[in-house]
């Protein structure tokens, strides 16, 4: 019998070994893989290659072995406490848990394409250890109601894990924004200078994108937390369970109410795919500024050798590689989000064997949001923002405009838009001589509104500008360095 270990990439089997002939899966092919282990009377031969080829999911499922080892256990010793099996066969059967784990972590424990995934592997394992009473341990389960709780399992580390690189990220942010909450920069719509903010208050709304994002995963834990296990395969079971037992072993808040949407829903891990796709979005949204930012155009930031890579062929080149890659991600996470939704819209109750394509996105879509928050808070603690570059930048595109108006408006007492035509033309002018708005003299505003006085110059400056806007959630840097004062006591806990 093919078999592998789960220190292997893949899980070995004869339709792997040899290319698949033609006509595999024809009735002659039935089978090859020898008689059927698992389904007993029923069955006299085992299925044809290509059926256990497709069939098979212990290549991607044996991630589930611990969640599966602790649902085991759990339901075990409930099974115990109930007099539903002997209290010697389940200790037996404890005992055997053990063994298997150890092996695991050793990873040394055999895994066998044949018996199709983790559940039926575990279970025959462990059969090999402790013999016949290992056949108890299946008394009032089924693998419907197992998995889904080994995967709320698997998805609830996940979701804490997520979280939690989030954490750091908002950590990383929050000590740049420190050191640059008075750093001025242009702020930007549609990528036009609009008015000018500062670093720190930049990095901020990324704090504050990260904590919904933080915010959307507990809550969907929240929502996740109920315990599955005892759903048996979708109508419950005549056996005198204690499901508050088990939810409780497991950590789960409370047993799932209803069996037929116990072994049905996935919503738990769509809700994680999105939550996912939100943060990838935003991972992305800030990636691209980072590539805008590095640019020689902008050169904004530098990052170190660190978070850049060189080119083969263009000597001068520091390309920012991993801001780059943060954004392609969002591609394959969008996409494990809408293979999950499209397989299962459709699916009638209770459970199919559709879903059991729902891991592989789950699984490739942690990996990779983790690598992304993690590989951002690398850049985010690697950057070295240009003081000077920036503060010039912010004084171009007569970024001061809004500041003018403002001023016409609170010393003229003239209404908002006739002030906007005024300063309209102030800036033509400027426009016209080449000068930033804060290189214009009084006379020359004095050309377009002679009722203005030398006060007025001083609301060009970039400084003054942000200094001003000490509006609830504006840039002021005095208002940054409260702002952060609270995220770090609301996000962090100092
Ligand atoms: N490997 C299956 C999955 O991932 C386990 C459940 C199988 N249940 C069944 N009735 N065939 O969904």
């Amino acid at each position: 019998m093919a078999k592998t270990t789960n220190n292997g990439n893949s899980t070995k089997s004869p339709a792997k070994t040899k290319a698949p002939s033609k006509g595999s899966g024809d009735k002659k092919d039935a089978g090859k893989a020898g008689a059927n282990k698992l389904w007993g009377g029923h069955y006299s031969r085992g299925p044809a290659v290509l059926m256990q080829k497709i069939n098979a999911s212990i290549g991607f499922d044996k991630k589930l072995w611990l969640q599966d080892i602790e649902g085991s256990v759990a339901h075990c010793e409930m099974l115990i406490a109930q007099g539903i099996i002997p209290e010697k066969d389940g200790k037996r059967i404890l005992d055997g848990m053990v063994r298997i784990r150890e092996e695991f972590e050793e990873r040394a424990f055999p895994l066998f394409e044949e018996y199709e995934d983790i559940h039926m592997n575990i279970e025959v394992g462990l059969t090999e250890k402790i013999g016949p009473a290992a056949k108890k341990l299946h008394t009032a389960r089924s693998r419907n109601d197992q998995v889904a709780t080994d995967f709320k399992l698997w998805v609830r580390d996940a979701l804490d894990a997520v979280e939690f690189a989030l954490k750091d990220l908002q950590a990383a942010l929050l000590d740049r924004a420190e050191e640059y909450y008075d750093a001025v920069m242009p702020g930007f719509t549609h990528l036009q200078v609009a008015q000018p903010v500062t670093f720190g208050h930049h990095l901020m709304a990324y704090v504050e994108m990260f904590g919904r994002d933080r915010g959307r995963l507990m809550d969907a834990r929240e929502r996740l937390n109920e315990c599955p296990l005892g759903s048996a395969a979708l109508a419950g079971t005549s056996f005198p369970l204690d499901r508050h037992m088990v939810a409780e072993t497991l950590g789960f808040r409370e047993p799932t109410r209803n069996s037929l949407d116990s072994v049905s829903d996935r919503d738990f891990a769509l809700e994680f795919l999105s939550a996912v796709s939100i943060i990838a979005m935003h991972l992305s949204r800030f990636a691209e500024e980072i590539v805008i930012w590095t640019s020689a155009q902008f050169k904004f930031i530098t990052l170190t050798e660190a978070f850049t890579t060189g080119s083969s062929i263009m000597p001068q080149k520091r390309n920012p590689d991993a801001a780059e890659l943060i954004r392609a991600k969002t591609g394959r996470i969008n996409g494990s989000l809408i293979t999950l939704l499209t397989v299962m819209k459709g699916l009638p109750l209770a459970y199919s064997k559709d879903m059991q394509e729902d891991k592989e996105p789950v699984f490739d879509a942690a990996e990779n949001i983790l690598l992304g928050i993690e590989a951002m808070a690398g850049m985010v603690r690697d950057m070295t923002p240009d003081r000077k570059r920036l503060y010039e930048s912010a004084a171009e595109g007569f970024s001061t405009a809004t500041d003018l108006a403002d001023w016409l408006v609170k010393n003229l007492g003239l209404p908002f838009r006739d002030c906007h035509h005024i300063v309209g033309r102030v800036v033509k002018q400027a426009e016209e001589k080449g000068l930033r708005l804060d290189e214009l003299t009084l006379k020359d505003l004095q050309k377009v509104e002679p009722k203005i006085t030398a006060a007025a110059l001083e609301v060009l400056t970039v400084k003054n500008s942000v200094k001003s806007r000490k509006s609830y959630g504006g840039t002021a840097p005095e208002n940054v360095k409260k702002a952060i004062k609270v995220a770090r006591k609301q996000y962090i806990g100092e």
